[in-house]
């Protein structure tokens, strides 16, 4: 999830400058639980009201197995398929890190559970949002293009003074996203996917709008980042939206 706030007055550093390490034995087995619980909760409550290649994902990348994945594991199955690899990080990151890691294909992952006591409130997205919400659709192979595309695009977005129009692309598919498949009405983004509560309100809510998705809508729909969305943008389908966002150049983000 993006952090709003891009500090210009420091220097410069890398993204490679906000990855720590894991520590993964750190866990406990409280955490462990928490993710089981989160996880257990979670599909069940999504179903199938997610685009298939998240399902996928799930399975591909054995994450029912019990317990906090340790980003090695997960590595070690999506690198060779989609060429995206995770590393850990201790919050948020900064835009320009952001789009500057994903333009490489390193998602970052925070190295933290929530506590069971906050189930459905954070702060900050955690491990549980980031493993569980983003890493399925890096095993689709174009959407992993995408991503990376998105990538570029808000590094060149932002170096133009301009990173509010990537921030809303990749917020309006990525993260609060809704796409058609088979005629129903699915979770796309990773924000939604892995919320309790938004999750059934983007798709049956009657007091938000949903929009179909297009670069140009995208990048003209302003986003909450501290409440749940009071208009989604809906995919036509996966395929659409991945082609629409990967033929988008520089140029033309910034001449919208
Ligand atoms: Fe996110």
């Amino acid at each position: 999830m993006l952090q709003e706030t891009i500090t210009r007055d420091q220097p410069a550093r890398r993204w490679q400058d906000y990855v720590v390490p894991q520590c993964w034995e750190d866990f406990t087995a409280e955490d462990h639980a928490v993710w089981d619980l989160l996880f257990a909760r979670q599909v069940d409550l999504l179903g199938t009201r997610v685009v298939s290649p998240f399902l996928d994902g799930i399975d591909l990348l054995k994450l029912s197995h019990p317990g906090v994945p340790d980003v090695e594991g997960l590595n070690a199955i999506l690198t060779p398929r989609t060429g995206w690899r995770t590393v850990a990080v201790p919050g948020l990151v900064p835009d320009e890190i952001f789009f500057a890691m994903l333009s490489e294909r390193v998602f970052p992952v925070g190295n933290f559970i929530r506590t069971r006591d906050q189930l459905d409130y954070l702060e900050a997205p955690d491990c549980f949002h980031d493993m569980f919400g983003h890493i399925p659709m890096l095993a689709h192979h174009d959407f992993a293009e995408m991503a990376a595309h998105v990538g570029r695009l808000g590094s060149a977005a932002i170096a133009a003074g301009e990173g509010h129009r990537a921030a809303r692309l990749y917020w309006h598919s990525v993260e609060f996203g809704l796409a058609k498949e088979h005629g129903g009405l699915k979770i796309l983004g990773a924000g939604l996917a892995s919320s309790f509560g938004e999750a059934h309100f983007s798709l049956e809510s009657d007091e938000v709008e949903r929009l179909p998705f297009s670069v140009e809508q995208a990048i003209n729909t302003p986003y909450k980042h501290d409440a749940f969305q009071p208009r989604y943008l809906v995919s036509a389908s996966l395929d659409e939206t991945i082609a629409e966002v990967l033929e988008l150049t520089p140029e033309a983000l910034l001449a919208i």
